[in-house]
């Protein structure tokens, strides 16, 4: 499945610099959620640059190392940082330092994704966005809806409907925290 994800043919459809260009400038700090080997993970390397960042968070071991040679082999390696998770850890040390999260087919493979949307709202700023996609066909529409709807308690607005080839994707953005 990991080598599956980083095809080549996967760019016909999945044009990473296209997908993440909007969001991504130089300096900034990147998660991808759910990275396995990076098909995204080195694109928004590249988009941050050397001042930038990007965590690539996974459960597996073996996506992360492949993604580790991966960015050594593209010359990335001092801005990819792999983080391994165990399911339902925290992530608490990225609190409030994340510019732009990508959860890309992956929300549907996680068990607790109440605790999913709150840890990665606690990571971004205010004003950060996160890029949130399911693919279409695996993911039902009324699944997708109900992650979205988790991820609007978790206190994100939405800011966005971007469009994404053969996946059904929102653009959540953590505005400021209401005056009480
Ligand atoms: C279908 S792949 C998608 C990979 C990547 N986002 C992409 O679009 O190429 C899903 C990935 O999410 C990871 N994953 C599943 N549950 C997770 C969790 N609770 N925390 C972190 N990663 C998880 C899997 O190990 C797998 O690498």
């Amino acid at each position: 499945m990991g080598y599956f994800l980083i095809s080549p043919v996967r760019n016909f459809s999945h044009k990473p610099e296209a997908i993440l260009g909007p969001y991504l400038k130089p300096g900034m700090k990147g998660v991808d959620y759910g990275s396995a080997m990076g098909y995204f993970s080195l694109p928004m390397a590249k988009l941050v640059g050397e001042d930038g960042m990007v965590y690539c968070i996974d459960i597996q071991p073996k996506m992360l190392h492949k993604l580790n040679d991966r960015a050594v082999k593209q010359g990335l390696s001092g801005i990819i940082r792999p983080v391994l998770v165990k399911e339902g850890e925290s992530l608490g040390f990225l609190n409030g330092l994340i510019d732009f999260v990508l959860l890309f087919a992956v929300a549907h493979e996680v068990d607790d994704q109440p605790k999913l949307f709150a840890e990665l709202a606690a990571m971004m700023k205010t004003g950060a966005v996160l890029l949130f996609a399911e693919p279409a066909g695996h993911v039902k529409p009324a699944e997708f809806s109900q992650s979205v709807q988790l991820a609007l308690q978790a206190g994100l607005v939405k800011a966005g409907d971007p469009q994404i080839s053969r996946s059904m994707s929102v653009l959540l953005r953590k505005d400021e925290a209401p005056f009480l």
